[in-house]
């Protein structure tokens, strides 16, 4: 076998795994032996780069170069839905359907609305060649490079399906609830601000112009809407008028409802171009016709699509309100998240002659679930501290039953939102648990408020320790300004220091950092190092052996690599992976000490923000004094010989675009290497960019710009001999 057909080969192998795994549900190989084909495939396109396919199973891990997003204008404009939320509404709808049809027979597909953000997909002879996002209905972002690493959405369609030559198919991006929850307990450790709703996630993540971190946080894609290629799609505005003329016209041909009448039957042909592999040829004289909305999701199904099989025929009022029904309680069990009902006539015949309003069709309609809300009484505003100072004002209310659980306390986030909602204690509140994690209080019923409330204040001085509060400018919260007597954020600050991705102290947790605290043995975290055994078993013989235990593992955390070090030490903003950026950049404690505001920017990740706060960090004594005392009980300050060895400062203060395919190294290996000689990495050439490292296939825009900046383009060569110098 030829390596060409050896790669064919193992990709479509790796796309029907992806497709049993990610569509299915049903894996038949195991992750080793996948993982183990992936690598085999890995290695043969970096041998061959003249084979590089976009679409290969290779390309679902994203790249970690910069990119922008241009903006495309869709080919059909994506509508919305207009929205009702009763029942009533419902019946209103169906009964505009039965009228427009003059009393024909029709039938509603039911779907579940899922709450994520709309895309648009792009196939070419079976490959995804564009992903757009919905942006303002006229034109959206493409999306087509985060969109390949979702591996629910097919880059390849199964074979020996008979696809249409070019076809658009719309559908939604979603975050599970499983990964939305991961991903808020890891930007929590980091002190990132946590996504509200899997909705604003998966947005922000689709967004992302790294494509590796789309990669990993894990999304899904349901799809529902197959559109008709053939000029049957309405243009909405300025069209509007001879969309009359062609209703008019249907209207008369109208007689047998489910016979298929030439003029809007949709008829979709798989036109194969002549290059194309035997399974295109095969499905070449297949004519297919689809004269309902499920069954173009039906064959969506076959080509490897994801379609939920939450869906309804409905030949009834009736049918479509015990769909409701059922899944008013039953979505809550899904593994995505769900925000009401979509509701469509099925027969594509039948919606082109109901047709559309200004924006929105008149053949669909979505209902959407009242998001669960009590009404209940709130007793006192409390105030959290947490570890970095900030304070969140916390309602406390009489317990209530809210969406399956008891509810007594909300969050009321800020002073701003306290004051919008103009809350009185003893007024009566809605309290809602949307998509949200935590219920929070949405509104006041200002009807049952009585003149002698008293309305909330927001405290002037922290509830732990006194200190007046301050408010940073452009931040909505409070801080408590005592970083280093207040008792929530020096246990919080501890508690960080002993977590599992800091310096995993095992053997202590909040209860002992708490016990050692009120016993006065710990005030900071450079005291754990001088605790002794008869201090933590308070000469208490039958804690001794514990005792000994935590003694030990707290010695055994010196070893902890110094990027974990700079993390553990609880930084503001400086998270796990911006710790370890710095480590790599500056090499030792000493080094970032001293680093300045452009030095700390230069660092791919740190923004001011960041770099603000690491200045301020070291110009507080008290932080230089914990650090030497750590240093003392021999953490690690600095990278280790390991780390250090083969870094150089030879490219140190240059910006290095990497452009094209490479034979030697993979990409990956050059970003390395630029960074171990002290070089910069940098996505797109600017006058800044010190040269370009261009492979085979460099981009012609980017040859253009480099040219035309006179910035030199480096071959691959020519870089291993600098580097090897
Ligand atoms: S159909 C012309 N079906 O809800 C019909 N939309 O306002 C196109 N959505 O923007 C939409 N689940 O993002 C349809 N099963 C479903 C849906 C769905 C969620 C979203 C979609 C759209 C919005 C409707």
């Amino acid at each position: 076998m030829s390596v060409l057909e050896q790669i064919q080969q193992l990709r479509q192998e790796l796309h029907q795994h992806n497709y049993n795994y990610y569509v299915l549900n049903q894996p038949t190989i195991s992750d080793y032996d996948f993982d183990m084909l992936m690598h085999k495939l890995e290695q043969l396109e970096a041998e061959h780069p003249e084979y590089s396919d976009e679409n290969s199973p290779t390309q679902r891990v994203g790249s970690d170069l910069n990119q922008q997003f241009k903006q495309v204008a869709h080919k059909y404009p994506m509508l919305s839905l207009s929205n009702t939320y009763n029942e009533d509404d419902v019946r209103d709808f169906y009964r505009r359907v039965d009228e427009g049809l003059n009393g024909e027979p029709f039938e509603i597909i039911a779907e579940l609305k899922y709450d994520g953000l709309s895309i648009s997909l792009t196939y070419i002879d079976g490959k995804l060649t564009q992903a757009v996002t919905r942006g303002d209905g006229v034109k959206g972002d493409d999306v087509t490079n985060n969109v390949r690493t979702i591996r629910s959405i097919p880059l390849v369609l199964q074979n020996k399906s008979d696809y249409p030559h070019e076809f658009e198919i719309r559908g939604e991006i979603l975050m599970p609830w499983a990964s939305f929850e991961r991903l808020n307990r890891e930007r929590e450790l980091r002190e990132e601000p946590l996504f509200a709703n899997p909705r604003n996630a998966a947005s922000g993540t689709l967004k992302s112009q790294n494509s590796t971190v789309v990669a990993q946080r894990q999304l899904d894609a349901y799809l529902y809407y197959l559109i008709v290629p053939d000029g049957e799609t309405p243009v909405i505005e300025k069209n509007n008028k001879s969309q009359q003329v062609e209703i008019k016209k249907t209207n008369d041909a109208q007689l047998d409802l489910f016979a298929e009448p030439v003029q809007t039957q949709l008829e979709l042909f798989a036109e194969p171009d002549d290059k194309q592999n035997d399974t295109i040829k095969d499905v070449q004289s297949n004519k297919i016709a689809i004269a309902t909305h499920y069954e173009g999701l039906q064959k969506a199904k076959e080509w490897g699509f994801k379609i939920s099989d939450a869906m309804k025929v409905c030949r009834s009022l009736q049918d479509v309100l015990d769909f409701l029904d059922y899944w008013s309680t039953e979505r809550k069990n899904l593994p995505v998240a769900t925000d009401g009902v979509v509701l469509k006539v099925n027969s594509i015949r039948q919606q082109h002659h109901l047709g559309y309003t200004a924006k929105s069709p008149r053949w669909a309609i979505a209902y959407k679930f009242q998001t669960e809300r009590a009404c209940t009484r709130l007793n006192e505003v409390t105030y959290q501290v947490g570890r970095t100072g900030a304070i969140t004002p916390v309602a406390n209310m009489d317990p209530v039953q809210l969406a399956g659980t008891i509810v007594k306390r909300a969050s009321l986030h800020n002073a701003d939102i306290i004051s919008q909602l103009d809350l009185h204690i003893g007024d009566m509140v809605y309290v809602e648990k949307g998509g949200e994690i935590i219920p929070k209080v949405v509104g006041v019923d200002s009807s049952q408020r009585s003149e002698s409330l008293e309305p909330v204040t927001f405290i002037t001085n922290c509830p732990e320790c006194g200190t007046p509060l301050v408010r940073f400018e452009g931040e909505a919260a409070h801080y408590c300004p005592n970083d280093t007597g207040c008792p929530p954020q020096i246990k919080g600050r501890i508690e960080h220091f002993i977590s599992r991705k800091a310096m995993n102290i095992e053997s202590l947790g909040p209860e002992t950092v708490d016990d050692f605290y009120q016993r006065g043995l710990v005030h900071d975290v450079a005291d754990l190092y001088d605790l002794t055994i008869a201090q933590i078993s308070n000469n208490n013989p039958n804690r001794v052996v514990s005792a000994q235990k935590a003694v030990e593992a707290i010695k055994k955390s010196a070893s902890v690599p110094f990027e974990r070090v700079l993390f553990a030490i609880g930084i503001r903003f400086v998270g796990e992976t911006t710790a370890k950026l710095i480590a790599r950049k500056f090499k030792s404690m000493d080094a970032l000490s001293v680093a300045t505001r452009e030095q700390l920017l230069e660092v791919d990740g740190v923004g001011a923000v960041i770099a603000d706060s690491i200045i301020q960090f070291f110009s507080k004594e008290k932080n230089l004094e914990i650090i030497s005392r750590l240093r003392a009980a021999g953490l690690q300050m600095e990278l280790a010989k390991e780390q250090l060895e083969g870094t150089t400062t030879l490219l140190e203060g240059q910006n290095i675009v990497i452009s094209g395919v490479f034979n030697h190294h993979s990409r990956d290996e050059y970003k390395a290497m630029i960074e171990r000689n002290g070089g910069k990495n940098v996505s797109s050439i600017s006058s800044k960019t010190t040269f370009v490292l261009a492979g085979d296939n460099m981009g012609p825009s980017k040859l253009e710009k480099a040219q035309k900046l006179g910035i030199r383009i480096m071959t691959e060569e020519e870089f291993l001999q600098i580097i090897q110098s």
